[in-house]
């Protein structure tokens, strides 16, 4: 862990561990309580706005060698890349006994697979013979064949047998125990319904690894959900880092994406940094104290973007109606918003369909948490439904190249989950997949910014206070590398 993300992690860490108690008016004189104990996310709730955040300890210049620099790339590979933990897809990418999937790497290649025993495990792709990579792509199989000469080895990666050359049938050529001669096994690791897998054998262990953001993930049950919607693999124009840099501000929203204007006040983002990873939420549906009619009218407009909001709305009218006068406007009572009643309606539309969102602070229904993993996983999560996008470097090593993994997730019952998978698509080198128009805008910045950073004149970058997570993450990337070169 870096010096900075050392600090700010102890400094941080403390979680708000005393119950604390809500008590909100609903419908006229009705009241609901919502005891809140022990929920991990009010530490985020209550996390420091930019405004309070001491800046001293973090490099606001960052250096734009490690965008394009070919030596750069190499120091990155081996000292990060290498070494860190990073997820490679969802469990139920492989849900049956023999499903495997392979995992480039740059030139790296590893193949994760679901045993007979039902443990995801990873190994290198190379046969313990002559190091043939043995498998390639994704498919099931009730052993690995070698194609070279046919070793096959076990999903537990053992060595089931070296075959024998056919001129005697009698006479095995090999000289050596076979025992010894099982594929290699790298670490990985579940959590959340993803699989991480990491480089090093030696890797410390993914809850030491996620930390603080593990405890602060598990209550929204990601595990629970299937990629819905979007599930879309495809190479970009730009070096891995654009892609993590574009997800971790909120400054770009006026000049980028200037309808989301309206429905997230960025002056009220509050940050935390966990580790070298970090999340940040700001208040949604709620812009501005635009007045009653205004949030109303903007919780509405929301369903397009956020399903399961359209989902609550029902029960969101029914609440808001209560408090609706003849001239067709609404007074409602004080300390009451519409942002609370659409809460509640959340609430009480997750807990019907079946979800447990008793962990998650009535903020996290509502309002994204913008998460970084590092080093290359980023999610916006709230209630029942997320959006991630990892970007791993492409695996002709070009710094100037990414490969981005766009996966939206969504929450249904167990029965229907199947159903509602979206299964993956890999879009072709020179092919663009449409997005959705806030990607699609963000998709066009990301490729113009390599195209500037590739400029030898430009030293490095200038980061303003709402890019603080960005100086964070940076700091964790020079962290990884240069300790890789003292080691
Ligand atoms: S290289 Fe795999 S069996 Fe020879
Ligand atoms: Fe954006």
């Amino acid at each position: 862990m870096c010096p900075i993300a050392r600090s700010l992690h102890l400094a941080g860490s403390g979680y708000q561990f005393e119950q604390s108690v809500s008590v909100y008016l609903v419908a006229g004189n009705e009241k609901a309580k919502h005891m809140t104990a022990l929920k991990p996310g009010e530490c985020v709730d209550t996390a420091p706005f930019i405004s309070e955040i001491d800046f001293t300890d973090f490099r606001m210049r960052v250096s734009t060698e490690r965008y394009s620099c070919p030596e750069y790339n190499e120091r990155e590979r081996e000292n990060l890349w290498m070494r860190t933990w990073q997820v490679t897809g969802r469990i139920d990418d492989i849900p049956n006994a023999g499903d495997f999937m392979e995992y480039r790497l740059f030139d790296q290649s590893y193949v994760l697979v679901r045993g007979r025993d039902d443990t995801v495990r990873g190994f290198v792709n190379a046969c313990r013979h002559r190091g043939n990579a043995f498998c390639e792509g994704r498919g099931n199989a009730p052993r690995f064949t070698c194609p070279y000469h046919n070793w096959s080895y076990g999903l537990d990666g053992q060595c089931l047998s070296v075959a024998k050359p056919d001129f005697d049938g009698t006479t095995e050529e090999f000289v050596g125990d076979k025992n010894e001669l099982g594929l290699i096994e790298v670490p990985v690791e579940c959590f959340a319904g993803f699989i991480f897998l990491n480089p090093d054998s030696n890797a410390e262990p993914l809850t030491s690894y996620l930390g603080e953001a593990m405890e602060l993930l598990a209550p929204y049950r990601v595990e629970e959900m299937v990629p819905h919607g979007f599930n879309v693999r495809e190479t970009v124009d730009c070096n891995w880092k654009v892609v993590l840099d574009a997800f971790q501000e909120g400054y770009h929203i006026q000049a980028v994406h200037p309808e989301l204007v309206a429905a997230m006040d960025e002056t009220q983002e509050r940050y935390r940094f966990c580790g070298d990873h970090s999340v940040a939420t700001a208040p949604f549906g709620a812009a501005n104290d635009a007045g009653v009619e205004v949030e109303i009218d903007g919780i509405r407009n929301l369903p397009a973007t956020f399903p399961s909001i359209a989902d609550s709305l029902p029960r969101f009218e029914e609440l808001i109606d209560k408090h609706r006068g003849a001239d067709g406007t609404h007074a409602l009572p004080d300390g009451i918003t519409p942002r609370l009643l659409l809460q509640q309606a959340l609430r009480e539309t997750w807990v019907g369909k079946g979800l447990d969102v008793s962990a998650l602070t009535d903020n996290q229904l509502t309002d994204n948490h913008f998460w970084i993993l590092f080093p290359n996983f980023f999610m916006t999560i709230h209630a029942g439904e997320a959006t991630v996008i990892i970007a791993t470097p492409h695996q002709s090593g070009d710094p100037n190249r990414c490969q981005w993994h766009v996966m939206m997730l969504q929450w249904f019952p167990p029965d229907e989950r199947a159903a509602s998978r979206t299964a993956l698509t890999e879009v072709a080198e020179l092919d663009h997949f449409p997005y959705f128009l806030a990607l699609e805008q963000d998709y066009e910045q990301m490729e113009r910014q390599q195209r500037g950073l590739r400029n030898h004149g430009l030293k490095e970058m200038a980061l303003t206070k709402q890019e603080v997570r960005l100086a964070h993450f940076h700091a964790a990337i020079d962290s990884w590398v240069e300790r890789g070169d003292r080691t």
